[in-house]
């Protein structure tokens, strides 16, 4: 990956930093020069760690970000670690398959409230601090699996559509302050997600269908997140983002 100096003197919170998508985007965004607060149902403490070795601060917050009191513990913690938030990479999500005769309420919510509650109480926790610096970033994990005919996700999918629509509504909102807010869609990749819910078998027949013809690895996301959460994007808003290795060719 490049190094360049695009993001010093920002903050970034990146959620769902203990593994996958997470830990490579919080590293590649402390080696553009964002400090980070990694956030994680789990530990991200090695995240955190990782990140100082760059040379940058960051911290790791421990929460259940789909609790809204756990959301509203950690925010002073998060505004106070510099005084700023900049950046939110809404990552933290998981994607089970579930037969539709199994889906009942309480699974269509957790889904939800993983996928979609997250990116909401998260956003709605930082966006004021961007707002006092005229200036703000907000990247929302979608998944392409929204332009495909992928069986056994309709909680996913909806939950991940809920994600779009969300991007396009809270850029409108959002655009005034100089917060830019954009979607990203990867592939089936090689994360400890995609290994748990996925599995690597069919990760390897998703690559056979992509243009590029490799499985993705988290690496793959980050470039894409960190030109979203630059000033290279400020007139690029409301947008779904597909980054799969040329699965959805649209
Ligand atoms: N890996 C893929 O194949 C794939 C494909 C398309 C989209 N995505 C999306 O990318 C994002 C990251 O995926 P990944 O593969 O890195 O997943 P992952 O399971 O490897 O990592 C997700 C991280 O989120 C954390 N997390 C989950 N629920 C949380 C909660 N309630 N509060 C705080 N942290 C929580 C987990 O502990 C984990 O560290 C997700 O939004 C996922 O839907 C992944």
């Amino acid at each position: 990956m490049t190094t360049t100096d695009s993001h010093v003197g920002r903050t970034a919170v990146v959620t769902g930093a203990a593994g996958g998508f997470g830990t490579a985007i919080a590293l590649e965004l402390a080696r553009r020069g964002a400090d980070i607060i990694a956030v994680d149902i789990n530990s991200a403490d090695e995240t955190a760690a990782a990140v100082r070795e760059t040379g940058r601060r960051a911290i790791a917050l421990q929460a259940d970000i789909s609790d809204p009191e756990q959301v509203a513990d950690i925010t002073p913690d998060m505004i106070g670690f510099t005084g700023r938030v900049d950046i939110l990479i809404n990552n933290a999500g998981a994607f089970p398959f579930i037969d539709i005769f199994d889906l009942d309420y309480a699974k269509w919510r957790q889904t939800f409230a993983i996928n979609t509650d997250t990116q909401f109480l998260m956003a709605t926790a930082v966006m004021r601090s961007m707002r006092e610096n005229g200036w703000g970033r907000i990247v929302n994990l979608a998944s392409n699996s929204l332009g495909l005919a992928v069986p056994q996700m309709v909680a996913y999918m909806s939950a991940k559509g809920a994600v779009v629509g969300f991007t396009r509504s809270l850029a409108t909102d959002l655009a005034p302050y100089g917060i830019t807010v954009n979607a990203v869609c990867p592939t089936a990749s090689r994360t400890p997600g995609g290994h748990k819910f996925i599995g690597d078998e069919i990760i390897d027949s998703v690559a056979g269908m992509q243009a590029i013809k490799r499985a993705g690895v988290a690496e793959d996301i980050v470039g894409t997140v960190c030109f979203l959460s630059s000033d290279d994007s400020a007139f690029m808003t409301g947008q779904t983002v597909v980054c799969d290795g040329g699965l959805m060719r649209v």
